[in-house]
């Protein structure tokens, strides 16, 4: 009997039938996770929602468990994601993960995989969006180094 295989970003892994999504990718050595995400999730008990990816293909039922999630925001309890860690593999799939930091913009289509480490993704949570000079620190600074760019008292100590 052959194994299912998944398809994510380009790469195909061969899995047992009825593994979770979520492990299968990182066994695989992939994320369902975007940017800070890979590092700040719930590590696959379906709470923090950043793992949420479009599956095409046999896969199992939504978990109650995974319906709540994807109906809290930011996702949208009419969006077509599934969380990778309440998914399980039936047989073949292709995996779409989309930008935000719980993949959550499923709108946007126009980007690619390369995208998902352009610095315009909203990966972190408490980033409104909005670009400040506080954002990008002072523009005053030249890059040139100064006896005046350290504060630590006299220069001739
Ligand atoms: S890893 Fe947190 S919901 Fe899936």
């Amino acid at each position: 009997m052959r194994v299912p295989t998944v398809d994510y970003r380009g790469e195909e892994t061969d899995c047992d039938r009825g593994d979770v999504l979520r492990d299968v990718l990182l066994a695989a050595g992939l994320s369902p996770h975007n940017g800070t995400a890979d590092a700040l999730n719930c590590r696959g008990h379906g709470s923090c929602g950043t793992c949420a990816v479009a599956v095409e293909g046999a896969v199992s039922d939504p978990t109650r468990r995974e319906r709540l999630r994807l109906a809290t925001p930011p996702h949208d309890g009419d969006s077509p994601l599934r969380l990778a860690c309440q998914t399980r593999v039936l047989g073949d799939v292709t995996v779409e993960k989309f930008p935000g930091f719980w993949g959550q913009h499923v709108d946007d289509d126009s980007l690619g995989d390369d995208s998902l480490n352009d610095d315009s993704l909203d990966n972190d949570p408490l980033d409104d969006g909005e670009s400040t000079a506080d954002d990008r620190g002072s523009t005053a600074d030249d890059g040139e180094s100064t006896a005046n760019d350290h504060d630590s008292g006299s220069a001739v100590d």
